[in-house]
């Protein structure tokens, strides 16, 4: 199976590109004419793919060495506007969207606290590592040329650091998914679990952005060290508080979930391990620094996480970070929100968010919604008609879309595993999560899926 570019590290590229210091992370987005039609759009993709090619290209070998350096990687993300507008296909005829961005399918961002943030407003975003700076100037300018098929164009920057800190003054990035996981949690796997994705998603991956805004005033405000390290869960230098001491390596952090660390802290909230392992999110935010017009300094994190599903990151953040019941307390005490982005607390200010779906070839492959090949891969007959998903999906839209107005947390998957398995289970195709209301939101689904009662 191919795997959409630009997400995982490949081993001789980690260290030129991902953790090299010297790289930069640009997020462009891009909004397309409305009026583009659907030959018009494949015309500006393979267009855009020529460009992608360009600023991957490697650097010429030096002598004794069999390829040249690494200097740029592009994750690009379709976002739902690509697909549909206005609740209808945006081309005839029409692309199928993925799963999660299907009719009637609500995305993370569908209830408090994120319903309130507003999306970038663009239909494809570029998320560029590099090392080269020229050459992603060119490749952002040469977009920029491509009016009227380019109607506007954004730059979000972040930035790569030697002492892998955050700016509240925190190592970062001391764990994430597991190398030997990242292909099964990152890639969608139609054939295993993303059953109802179709065909031209097979290897691709959901990326989920937010610009987050930091305010160390604040933060430096708290009392002392010790009040500040309770916020993340970790002293600055990475080291968990509840093995502070221990001379843990964070890789190799015992399984369970973490005792004696306040149940609002970061690492608590958005780690919780054991059972919870199943939902896991491949995290690559960079931190900001810019200024305004008016001469103040904004810090504050580039978020991006992909993940084969938007479950992951949904569950991460909505049943987990903002439920103030997660993790279950005694006596069914409030556990709180997570404390790095209590709004109450004032650390950080989500100020815009986005979800998109990379596709694991490159633009040029246009997705054929309604080949022979593409129906009798859904298992639908090679004669049938459909152009905007299997039969199974429209039903499992129109049952999200009844299931969507009681509680948006309802619809995504049908993973159904009556165990606490620590691998994701297979979603049927077509299958509904029965309708949950919003008091069975106050609970983790990743419990709920194992039973109704237990948390
Ligand atoms: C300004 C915003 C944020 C900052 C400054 C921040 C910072 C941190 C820091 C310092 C750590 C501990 C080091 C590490 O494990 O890498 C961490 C861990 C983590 N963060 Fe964040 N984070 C932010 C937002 C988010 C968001 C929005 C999410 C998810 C939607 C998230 C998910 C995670 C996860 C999954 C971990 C690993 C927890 C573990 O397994 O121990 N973070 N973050």
């Amino acid at each position: 199976m191919a795997q959409a570019k630009g997400i995982l590290p490949r081993r001789d590229d980690r260290e030129v590109l991902y953790k090299n210091p010297q790289t930069c992370g640009y997020f462009v987005s891009v909004k397309l004419d409305p009026g583009m039609d659907r030959a018009r759009a494949e015309g500006w993709l393979e267009a855009v793919s020529h460009l992608v090619d360009e600023l991957v290209a490697r650097l010429a070998p030096e002598e004794g060495e069999e390829k040249g350096q690494k200097v740029a990687a592009v994750a690009v993300g379709l976002a739902p506007s690509f697909f549909a507008t206005g609740g209808a296909p945006r081309f005839s005829p029409p692309v199928e969207a993925p799963a999660a961005f299907a009719a009637g399918v609500p995305l993370p961002n569908a209830t408090a606290p994120l319903a309130s943030v507003p999306l970038v407003d663009a239909d494809v975003l570029f998320y560029v590592a590099s090392v080269f700076e020229a050459r992603v100037n060119e490749f952002v300018s040469r977009l920029a040329e491509m009016r009227p098929d380019v109607q506007a164009i954004r730059l979000e920057r972040g930035y790569q650091r030697l002492d892998e800190t955050e700016p509240f003054g925190y190592k970062d990035g001391v764990r994430n998914i597991r190398s030997q996981d990242r292909p099964e949690f990152v890639f969608v796997h139609r054939g295993g679990r993303e059953l109802d994705e179709p065909v031209w998603a097979d290897g691709g991956s959901y990326m989920a952005y937010m610009k987050i805004l930091q305010r160390p005033d604040q933060f430096a405000a708290r009392p002392d060290d010790a009040t500040r390290d309770q916020v993340i869960g970790r002293t600055k230098d990475g080291t968990r508080l509840d093995l502070v001491g221990q001379r843990v390596d964070p890789k190799r952090e015992p399984a369970d979930p973490p005792p004696n660390l306040p149940p609002t802290a970061h690492v608590r909230k958005a780690g919780p391990r054991g059972m919870h392992d199943d939902t896991q999110i491949f995290r690559r935010g960079l931190p900001f620094i810019e200024t305004t017009a008016d001469g103040q300094v904004r810090v504050g994190l580039q978020f991006c996480s992909f993940q084969a599903w938007l479950d992951q990151f949904d569950v991460a953040f909505n049943d987990w970070m903002a439920s103030r019941q997660f993790p279950p307390q005694p006596n069914g005490a409030e556990a709180g929100t997570d404390a790095l982005l209590d709004p109450a607390r004032q650390l950080t200010v989500i100020e815009q968010g986005g979800f998109s779906s990379s596709r694991p070839t490159t633009p040029t492959v246009w997705p054929p919604p309604s080949s022979p090949a593409a129906r009798s891969a859904r298992g639908q007959p090679a004669g049938s008609s459909s152009t905007s998903g299997s039969s199974t999906r429209t039903t499992r839209a129109a049952a999200s879309s009844a299931a969507a107005s009681a509680s948006r947390s309802s619809t995504r998957t049908g993973r159904s595993s009556p165990t606490h398995s620590s691998r994701p289970t297979p979603r049927a195709v077509g299958s509904v999560r029965s309708s949950s209301t919003s008091a069975s939101r106050t609970r983790c689904k990743s419990c709920r899926r194992r039973s109704p009662t237990s948390s």
